[in-house]
């Protein structure tokens, strides 16, 4: 049986690329093993508050007096415990500007802890979040796979880098792209995306 933690990121509620491909992977993940249970976050529906000065005590664990403080403080070791407890973390992201969603980036914000996910070494920095697959769901308007746009991709690399900083370096990453480069080529890319997950899902 393996613990799963959804990460979905897109602002969008219907209509939304990669939350349905997010849906078909949790429905594929369930065929493979009926056992599967799912933590989820859905942060477009419940943003985390980003980090600043008047929250950012909680951070530190100064909790003091401060309501705000407190509440970030509680919110933050919620997803630190879910991310220490699942075995696949799945993620939906869209690219935005071409990086991720500022939503996601703030998850990201929040679960690395120095000390906690990471620890810095005589060696250099070593992720403690050991023993974990991520699956990452791309969802793009343009196409960033190949050719001179590949330059302009800022998503995925800082995605690999922030999962791999914490110890997660099993990484799959699944890209549905061209998305408007007209109706056949994004009902191309969905249903090219939608396989490669249900084979990552019988697969593992
Ligand atoms: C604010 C915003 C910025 C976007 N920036 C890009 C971009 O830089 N490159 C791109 O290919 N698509 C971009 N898109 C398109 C989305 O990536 C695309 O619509 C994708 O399907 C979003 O995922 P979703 O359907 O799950 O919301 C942008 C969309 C929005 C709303």
């Amino acid at each position: 049986m393996s613990k799963v933690l959804i990460i979905n990121s897109s602002i969008k509620g219907e209509g939304s690329v990669s939350r349905a491909l997010v849906e078909s992977y949790k429905a594929d993940l369930v065929k493979a093993d009926p056992k599967t249970t799912f933590i989820e976050n859905d942060l477009g529906v419940t943003p985390l508050p980003v980090l600043s000065a008047s929250n950012i005590n909680g951070f530190f664990g100064n909790v003091g007096e401060s309501v705000e403080a407190s509440q970030l403080a509680e919110t933050v070791e919620a997803r630190v415990s879910e991310l220490e407890a699942a075995d696949l973390i799945v993620i939906g992201a869209p690219m935005y500007n071409f990086g991720m969603s500022a939503l996601l980036k703030t998850w990201f914000d929040y679960v690395l802890r120095s000390g906690r996910t990471f620890r810095y070494t005589e060696a250099g920095p070593e992720g403690l979040v050991k023993g974990k697959k991520a699956v990452v769901i791309e969802t793009r308007d343009g196409f960033y796979s190949e050719g001179d746009a590949k330059a302009f991709d800022h998503q995925e690399g800082h995605i690999r880098t922030l999962l791999g900083f914490i110890g997660i370096t099993d990484v799959t990453f699944v890209r549905s792209e061209k998305m408007a480069f007209g109706p056949d080529a994004k009902a191309a890319a969905i249903e090219g995306a939608t396989k490669a997950l249900s084979e990552l899902a019988a697969a593992a």
